[in-house]
């Protein structure tokens, strides 16, 4: 019987390898078997040592390769043949990543985990396009919300607490329900001209920006093509923007 492996819940950031944790790119240099989504950026990949195993499980909205619970075991198995597993996820393990999910089986079987926070898209984005997430006088919070919802058949979400003029709000996984996000939000009070913001690709190379309202962020998606993995930015802070651009990446 082999000793029990090890799994690292990496979180490999929004893209850019720049953005990793000290610890993340430690342990992806010394990998020898990584799991991984589609969404870890390519700059990070290219971290990886040559000869390391690969596993893809890839998932993005609607196209999972692999399902949860097949990911689940699959870490579960090769961490009781004895392997370290690097298990490499997009943005943060904890935050719309179901790192919670692969933790809890991997805990229930008595294997041994460590988790290594990432940068979430919400904040890589925000970064690289200047929106400040909070900024005294226009918004004390911000909440991250998902806009896609099991089944695809409903967004259960308390739109009268989300309709906050002061509060940020950071839709992950949004762009196919846009339409429904801005009517409802609309609907709870939030004003039709409320500054939002696309992201496509934040953080990367093929980073795409586009400011609108929020009344407009439907027929933004449709007008310029947006894909996931986009974010959508809804709140005064958006505005701030314009005003960073001047300096923002200038030397
Ligand atoms: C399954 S969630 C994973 C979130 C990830 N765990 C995180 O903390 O960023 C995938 C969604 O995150 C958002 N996302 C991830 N990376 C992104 C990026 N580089 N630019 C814009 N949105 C991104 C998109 O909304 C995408 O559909």
């Amino acid at each position: 019987m082999p000793k029990t492996g090890f799994v690292h819940l990496v979180g490999a950031g929004p893209g850019d390898a720049d953005l990793l944790t000290v610890k993340a790119a430690r342990l992806i240099a010394q990998a020898r078997l990584v799991v991984h989504d589609r969404l870890v950026g390519q700059s990070v990949m290219d971290l990886i040592p040559k000869d390391a195993e690969l596993i893809s499980v890839g998932k993005e909205s609607d196209h999972h390769i692999m399902p949860q619970p097949q990911i689940n075991a699959l870490l579960l198995k090769l961490a009781l043949e004895g392997r370290d597993v690097v298990r490499l996820k997009g943005g943060d393990p904890f935050v719309f990543g179901r790192g919670g999910e692969e933790a809890i089986h991997l805990a229930q079987h008595g294997v041994g985990f460590e988790i290594v926070p990432g940068v979430s898209a919400a904040v890589g984005c925000a970064a690289s396009t200047g929106v400040p997430l909070t900024h005294r006088g226009l918004a004390t919070s911000v909440r991250f919300v998902t806009g896609h919802m099991r089944e695809n058949d409903g967004l259960d979400l308390d739109w009268a607490s989300l309709a906050d003029p002061a509060c940020t709000l950071v839709i992950y996984m949004g762009i196919a329900n846009a339409g429904k996000i801005s009517e409802r939000l609309l609907a709870a009070g939030l004003d039709a001209t409320t500054p939002a913001m696309l992201i496509e690709s934040g953080t990367t190379p093929d980073q795409r920006v586009k400011a609108t309202t929020l009344a407009m962020l439907p027929q933004t998606i449709a007008d310029h093509h947006f894909h996931p993995p986009s974010l959508m930015v809804i709140g005064r802070v958006v505005d701030v923007g314009a005003q960073l651009a001047a300096g923002l990446g200038k030397r």
